[in-house]
């Protein structure tokens, strides 16, 4: 073979794939920061989006990638399986909930998040739903104002901070529960830390929930703590639906007649609060928190950079598994 022939060959062998694996696309101006990344490097992209349930498509353009980007997208061992050559795994967000760290770890891939990049938007869909649930999802009556009522922020990381700030543009008094963040951190941005997600439900008006789906908080938002809101309490979840205990929400909604939860992260029993709580539950049709411009490039470019510094320095900032 001619020694050019052999030279392609091998660039084109050693070059790396990335797969940006995303059901739920990015903005263009997102993935063209991505490809302009990933070309600058010497690597190839590749594009896999609105795959809805092909898994069989998934697996099949996943099968020489060394690289995933994904958001939401559920990567299970199948999907590993499928790409003998994959060595890492970003979740171009916050929460990796939907990545088996296990089977990731067993399998030697490196999974890792890109914490902050998106966090904002998320914070400011929170405060849109807020007012829409407060002005009474927009239907005329008269509602209520956010200026001077106690908002608590249940998990004080990069969302939470983010809608503090916003809050305090409102004019709300602002109260925080996170189990794992030091309560001079929560006092220096001039929020009231508390000292237990009960006392948090049991003070404020409204609740900003914001903790990741993991063993110890799933379904732990339930009856025993939306029962503490005070009147006319307001439930924001922009975070996840499995946190939430749906078959309790349900019953404290029926006895409540007061109480509203806004989420958007459409529930399991979707129709069943439709049904029964109309104009007090209110879902996005599909999660768009992180879904703007802004949070695209910053989370996509930051999963692509990640990226190319774990593969040419060995980098492993933001790694989620051992
Ligand atoms: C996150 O965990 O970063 C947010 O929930 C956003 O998720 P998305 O990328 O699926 O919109």
């Amino acid at each position: 073979m001619p020694w050019h022939v052999l030279c392609s060959l091998l660039i084109i062998y050693i070059m790396k794939k990335i797969l940006l694996l995303t059901d739920k696309p990015f903005a263009q101006v997102a993935i063209d920061g991505i490809q302009k990344v990933v070309t600058d490097a010497g690597y190839e992209l590749k594009l896999c989006e609105k795959y809805g349930t092909d898994m069989a498509r998934v697996t099949r353009v996943a099968a020489d990638v060394d690289a995933l980007i994904i958001r939401s997208d559920k990567v299970t061992p199948e999907i590993m399986d499928a790409a003998p050559g994959l060595k890492i795994i970003v979740r171009a967000g916050a929460g990796y909930d939907n990545v088996d760290l296990e089977a990731a770890t067993q399998r030697g891939i490196c999974v890792m998040n890109t914490p902050g990049q998106n966090s904002n938007a998320v914070a400011e869909l929170a405060f849109g739903m807020m007012v829409m649930a407060v002005r009474n999802m927009y239907n005329g009556t008269s509602g209520f104002e956010l200026k001077g009522k106690k908002l608590g922020i249940h998990a004080y990381g990069n969302v939470g901070r983010n809608v503090a700030r916003i809050a305090k543009g409102f004019g709300m008094e602002i109260y925080a529960f996170d189990a794992y963040c030091p309560k001079e951190a929560i006092e220096a941005d001039g929020v009231i830390p508390v000292e237990s997600a009960e006392a948090l439900y049991e003070i404020c008006n409204v609740v900003s929930i914001h903790i990741p789906a993991t063993p110890g908080t799933r379904m732990s938002i339930n009856y025993n703590l939306l029962n503490r809101m005070p009147k006319n309490g307001l439930i924001v979840n922009t975070a996840r639906k499995e946190v939430i205990n749906e078959i309790e929400l349900v019953k404290v909604m029926e006895d409540r007649a007061d109480l509203k939860y806004v989420t958007d992260i459409m529930p399991d029993d979707h129709a069943e609060l439709l049904e029964k709580f109309a104009g007090r539950y209110f879902t996005t049709p599909k999660k768009m928190g992180a879904q703007t411009a802004e949070a695209n490039i910053n989370a996509g470019i930051a999963a692509a950079n990640q990226i190319v510094g774990f593969f040419k320095d060995g980098c492993e900032k933001f790694r989620v598994n051992k």
